[in-house]
């Protein structure tokens, strides 16, 4: 079956809009307080996190049936048109319920297993950022080109950290060797919008161990069509076990010192 990704791309920005508009709303209108924790205490979900996948979900799938679903807050369902969603519904919850405004809705397409569509919005900035595999990203009509600085002590770093403390540990003594070798380091407190930084140039690279399939579709597209490498250390795909997004020259400098500091070993 030839899926248009144009219609998957329209709809994505919909209801990226719809939720984003949604959850600004409940954080303006309410005090937001944990719903619940999951992996560790520090694992936080707000009642607006399963509120704005409920919206998702319902609008992906009614406009859109046959679709497959996956979100970050349980919502999972089999398709059978080869379409499945990967959303995150507020990516950077912590910022969320302290009211920063680095957050995020992150809407993700993939055909038979490949991301073909990602949108990123930030409904406090009114930004949206969105890719389509192939035809480049995009951010309030300009095509967006990643940095080209190319070595290390240039680079502005951006990073995050896991919910696990042994992990958040290891993950922390990793980043204190990197931040003497790099311009510095920033952690911004959600994903999507990281990579959506480096494919901006608000970045020069982004380095994370642990990220989940909703924290990097639609982000590790952007930055991939901005020009970014997106992997892992020694030619494997980025995943839970790392996230690298850089220029593919500041990729590879930077690959030595990530190895040796000890990124992807959590
Ligand atoms: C988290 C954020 C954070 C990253 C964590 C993610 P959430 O997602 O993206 O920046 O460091 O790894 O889990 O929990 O806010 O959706
Ligand atoms: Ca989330």
């Amino acid at each position: 079956m030839t899926v248009s990704t144009a219609e998957l791309l329209d709809l994505a920005l919909r209801v990226a809009a719809e939720a984003g508009s949604l959850v600004r709303r409940l954080r303006e209108e309410a005090e937001v307080s944990v719903a619940a924790t999951k992996s560790s205490p520090t694992d936080v979900v707000t009642e607006s996190d399963r509120a704005s996948e409920r919206l998702i979900r319902d609008a992906l799938l009614t406009a859109r049936p046959g679709d497959g679903f996956l979100g970050e807050e349980g919502g999972s369902a089999d398709g059978s048109s080869g379409v499945h969603w990967v959303v995150d519904p507020i990516d950077g919850t912590v910022n969320y319920l302290y009211g920063l405004p680095t957050y995020a809705v992150s809407i993700a397409a993939e055909v038979d297993g490949e991301v073909v569509v990602g949108v990123v919005h930030n409904p406090v900035s009114s930004e949206t950022w969105s890719a389509v595999r192939g035809e480049g990203a995009w951010l309030a009509g300009r095509r967006l080109q990643v940095s080209q600085v190319s070595v290390p002590e240039g680079a502005l770093v951006g990073t995050g950290f896991g919910y696990d403390p042994g992990v958040r540990a290891r993950q922390g003594a990793a980043v204190a060797t990197l931040l003497a070798q790099v311009r510095d380091i920033r952690r911004a407190g959600a994903a999507s919008l990281d990579l959506c930084s480096v494919a901006t140039g608000r970045l020069d690279a982004y380095v994370e161990q642990g990220l989940a399939p909703w924290d990097l579709a639609a982000g590790g597209l952007i930055a991939a069509e901005a020009g970014a490498r997106v992997a892992g250390l020694g030619g494997a795909e980025a995943g839970r076990r790392l996230v690298v997004a850089a220029n593919p020259v500041l990729f590879s400098a930077l690959e030595p010192l990530l190895s040796e500091a000890g990124f992807g070993t959590a």
